[in-house]
């Protein structure tokens, strides 16, 4: 299938919506979602929302992914969570290598492709996160970083059916700054050079940006954070890049 053919929008919701948040967004965003062809939409709760999550969108398209796994089945690893447990919660998918995992939480190029490398095995769809700081960008090395941090997830993996990357500039989460459309699409063809998969944007989208993002040509949808927790936003960011 063309990676293009229907783009993909993911709702990183972070440390936000516990079970009974979880179920009256879920609820509200299959019904608001109804009908809407064009997009394929996921949303990324905490752990502990993700049986709720997936329950209150069963029957919907709206998929659901977790927002990090760890590279081993079982074992002595406090406070982690393994693929085979997130499909078995209703997760059909995981976020890896977000930026805030990688800067507060220790993750390296080396773990992050043993996350994706072990999710993917197990049967798990994963967004594979990129992008550089602020002051790699400003030191003319986001080539460089992009370079490194596909590169591991290349050697590691390969393409995969299952694989999808997401470009986030640091500089540009939370931020309200979003990369430019030109910025955009010249870091995303030159990871597409070294990983040909679909690659997702990230870093301040909101509904007025999203379309024109989206219409880059190696722009294949977009991974969003705070405007992914209201229902309305997160649609409209939908309905905003539909058979566009
Ligand atoms: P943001 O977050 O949309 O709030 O910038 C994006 C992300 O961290 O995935």
């Amino acid at each position: 299938m063309d990676r293009r053919a229907i783009p993909l929008i993911a709702g990183n919701w972070k440390l936000f919506k516990g079970p009974g948040e979880a179920v009256a967004f879920c609820s509200a965003l299959a019904v608001r979602l109804e009908g809407l062809a064009g997009v394929a939409a996921v949303v990324c709760p905490p752990y502990v929302s993700l049986g709720a999550a997936s329950a209150a969108l069963s029957g919907s398209p709206v998929r659901v992914f977790a927002q990090n796994a760890h590279w081993q089945e079982t074992g002595a690893f406090t406070g982690e969570i393994s693929p085979v447990m997130l499909l078995e919660a209703g997760a059909v998918g995981t976020i890896v290598g977000h930026s805030e995992r990688r800067q507060h939480f220790g993750d390296t190029d080396d773990t992050v492709a043993r996350r994706a490398a072990h999710a993917l095995e197990t049967g798990l769809d994963v967004i594979a996160c990129v992008g550089e700081l602020e002051a790699e960008r400003e030191a003319g090395r986001t080539g460089e970083v992009l370079r490194r941090q596909v590169g591991a997830l290349a050697a590691a993996l390969g393409p995969n059916e299952r694989l999808t990357l997401a470009y986030e500039p640091v500089w540009a989460i939370g931020t309200g700054r979003t990369a430019t459309p030109e910025q955009a699409q010249e870091a995303h063809a030159l990871i597409r050079g070294l990983l040909d998969v679909p690659i997702l944007y990230g870093g301040s989208v909101k509904p007025d940006n999203a379309a024109e993002l989206l219409s880059q040509p190696d722009v294949d949808g977009a991974l969003v954070g705070g405007a992914s927790l209201e229902v309305e936003s997160f649609a409209a960011i939908c309905d905003a890049v539909a058979g566009g």
